[in-house]
């Protein structure tokens, strides 16, 4: 690790906190399938040191919501948003603990989806289709998007459809949230989708039994872990989420938030809008609102040849939001790493410093580790040879400071 000051944490004491890990997907953190998702630990240990119980931790590019659920388990409240639709139903699902009541509206509604597994396979074992057999109802025709047959099996998109449709049903927000996120979970497995981080089609051979018993798993562990998540919240903390453009968040009281804690997006190297483009088909969001929106995306930077200045300009206003938001003796914590774009490498910190100068806000200290030396921080597609990642705390100048 390299050092430039050490005020704020002793680095060896945090390496130890992150790197002597074992479970990093423990309660809700596994709920949904997120790319580089931070490791629980890293929110957690700054929570801990920069916060007290009853403060507010603000994500404001919350991705999966891992920064949320500690907060949570840390009994501090939180707010989180992000420009992906999938992030916020995720992190709405993984940070609101549900009453043992709406678990058991939740085990109650599972009911529903195993009379329509015993519809569709006993229909399938006896070559039946309609009454009697394989359910009726082809709401695929829903799905705004021409090339629904080429990524998914017709048989398996009808009965998503049909989940889809039920868990529309439900009453209860919060239960709605949940079953939507379960639902959206196994989308792309379910899909010709390859991967999580690659969009092509391939044939993976989904059969019908496949999508129940993926998706009825996924339920019954989803469950489990509620109740575990629940119990283990403090009663008085709350987490808000929402769908927005950080650029533009104005639901935020000014001077109400202690930290500031993210990963934000690295330039040039994920496309989120696209590795989710099919959940968001299914479930009917605004995919292009996400695509022209979305900071960073390699869209921008190797498609559309953007210049890294407008990830500076992007981040500067949102660096403006968070001037507003936090406590005058509040902290900024920003994990990122570097970046290359028109094959020109540009150091995460670097590109912080212009932003904390344009956006009045001092770094008290940074650090970083090199990617290709980490294992578990975030997925093998960060650990890149000759990248670093940052990790940057940084306060609001005061009026004084030059
Ligand atoms: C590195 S990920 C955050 C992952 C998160 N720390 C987690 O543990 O899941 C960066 C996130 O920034 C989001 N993002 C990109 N542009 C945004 C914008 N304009 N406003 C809000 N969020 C944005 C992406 O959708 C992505 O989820």
């Amino acid at each position: 690790m390299n050092v430039r000051k050490d005020s704020i944490v002793d680095q060896e004491d945090f390496k130890r906190a992150i790197f002597d890990v074992d479970d990093t997907s423990y309660l809700t953190h596994n709920y949904h399938p997120w790319a580089a998702k931070f490791i629980p630990q890293i929110p957690r240990y700054f929570i801990e040191k920069l916060t007290r119980k009853g403060d507010t931790v603000y994500d404001p590019f919350c991705g999966s919501g891992t920064t949320l659920v500690e907060a949570l388990l840390l009994g501090r409240n939180a707010f989180g948003n992000d420009i992906n639709y999938i992030a916020a139903l995720a992190s709405k699902a993984k940070a609101t603990p549900l009453s043992p009541a709406q678990l058991g509206r939740v085990v109650a509604w599972k009911k529903g989806v195993l009379s329509l597994q015993g519809r569709w396979l006993g229909g399938q074992n006896h070559g039946e289709h309609g009454a009697g057999g394989r359910p009726a109802g082809d709401y695929t025709g829903e799905i705004r998007f021409d090339n629904k047959f080429h990524w998914f099996d017709k048989d398996v998109l009808v009965l998503l459809m049909q989940i889809k449709r039920s868990i529309e049903a439900v009453d209860d927000p919060a239960v709605k949230t949940f079953l939507l996120a379960a639902f959206s979970s196994i989308v792309v497995r379910v899909s010709r989708q390859e991967s999580e981080t690659r969009y092509a089609a391939i044939d993976k051979k989904i059969e019908i039994r496949d999508v129940f018993d993926i998706f009825l798993k996924k339920l019954d562990d989803m469950i489990e872990r509620m109740r575990q998540f629940a119990a283990a919240v403090d009663g008085g903390s709350r987490a808000e989420v929402c769908q927005a453009d950080t650029r533009e968040m104005p639901s935020i009281p000014d001077a109400s938030v202690q930290l500031v804690l993210t990963s934000p997006p690295y330039a040039n190297t994920y496309d989120y809008y696209l590795y989710h483009k099919l959940r968001m088909f299914l479930l009917g969001y605004d995919v292009y609102n996400v695509r022209v929106n979305e900071i960073g995306s390699r869209n921008r930077y190797s498609s559309q040849k953007q210049d890294i200045g407008t990830f500076v300009d992007d981040m500067a206003t949102c660096f403006g939001v968070f001037r507003r938001v936090i406590k005058a003796d509040g902290h900024v914590v920003v994990v990122i790493g570097d970046s290359i774009v028109a094959k020109k490498h540009h150091s995460g910190l670097a590109l912080i410093e212009e932003v904390a100068s344009r956006a009045g806000f001092a770094i008290l200290q940074a650090f970083s580790y090199k990617l290709d030396d980490i294992s578990k921080l975030f997925n093998k597609r960060f650990r890149q040879k000759g990248k670093e990642e940052w990790v940057i705390i940084l306060s609001k100048q005061s009026q004084n400071e030059p």
